[in-house]
């Protein structure tokens, strides 16, 4: 099973919907996906109930040792579930710990709920800006780190800072835990326009990341809120708009970028 948090410091710049039609992309080929909404905004989570976001989730399975399937809701998708952030996500996330996290060991309560997932071929965590323990917690758990980028200016900014952390955590993931270590496994272009800014912060990323950047980048389009807004992920609202044929390409990639030989347990692609 791959697990993967779809991260960046920054807000906006399309990780709720990168988590939602990334996981629909993958849902689409017929792999057993399951969203775990850890922002405790919901965004992720109303882009598929968008009445409101249901009471129960992942803070129940964190707070009161809920089973993943006392909370997991089926989408329309037959091949897609998603678990809800929780009314006490917010809460919850400030008990796990300092800021960064570390500390009587209940940074790994996260690791522990993604390693008791079965029956799932992959796990996409969608995360909130904020740098919160939670988050952190999410960086020991995974497997993987996508990151999404806007390309305005200042975009790469705050993911130098990301990939600081991210560095630090594998660094702790090796010392101490079995969980090897931890790296970006893809960059996603998202939000590209024709201006002359988002091509410079493209070639930038492109030159700064090299092949972890996806070759396909998602294109500006109001489909993206439309389809939100009904509840709906773009790839079933408009299957052949230009967004949703990025996302596919983005899922093609992703299950590519699983398929790297493996070295002795690193992945010299994915490693920082
Ligand atoms: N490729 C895109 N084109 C146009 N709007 C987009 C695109 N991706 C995301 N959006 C919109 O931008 C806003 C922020 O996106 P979101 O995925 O919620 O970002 P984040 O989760 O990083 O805060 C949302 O209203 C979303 O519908
Ligand atoms: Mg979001």
């Amino acid at each position: 099973m791959r697990s993967v948090a779809i991260t960046n410091a920054k807000g906006g710049v399309g990780k709720s919907t990168t988590t939602i039609n990334l996981a629909a992309a993958l849902a689409e080929l017929g792999k057993r996906v399951l969203i775990i909404d850890a922002d405790p905004s919901g965004n992720a989570t109303l882009g598929f109930f968008p009445r409101g976001v249901p009471k129960l989730g992942l803070a129940d399975i964190l707070l009161d040792g809920l089973a993943i399937s006392d909370v997991a809701l089926p989408s329309e998708m037959p091949e897609l579930d998603v678990i809800p952030p929780g009314d006490r996500l917010g809460a919850c996330s400030d008990q796990m710990g300092s800021s960064q996290g570390l500390g009587q060991g209940r940074e790994f309560r996260v690791r522990r709920v993604l390693r008791s997932i079965q029956n799932y071929d992959a796990v996409i965590v969608d995360t909130s800006p904020v740098q919160t323990p939670l988050n952190v917690a999410i960086l020991y758990a995974v497997g993987e780190v996508i990151i999404p980028i806007d390309p305005c200016v200042a975009a790469l900014a705050g993911v130098r800072a990301l990939e600081e952390l991210i560095r630090a955590v594998s660094g702790f993931r090796q010392e101490f835990t079995d969980a090897g270590p931890l790296g970006v496994s893809g960059v996603l272009i998202t939000r590209a326009d024709r201006t002359l800014v988002s091509k410079q912060v493209e070639a930038e990323v492109r030159t700064y990341f090299g092949p972890l950047v996806y070759e396909r980048s998602v294109p500006t389009s109001v489909k993206f809120r439309e389809a939100y807004a009904r509840g709906i992920p773009l790839m079933t609202y408009d299957r052949f708009c230009t967004g949703a044929s990025a996302y596919r390409a983005a899922a093609a990639a992703f299950l590519e970028s699983g398929l790297v030989v493996e070295g002795p347990g690193e992945r010299a692609s994915a490693s920082l």
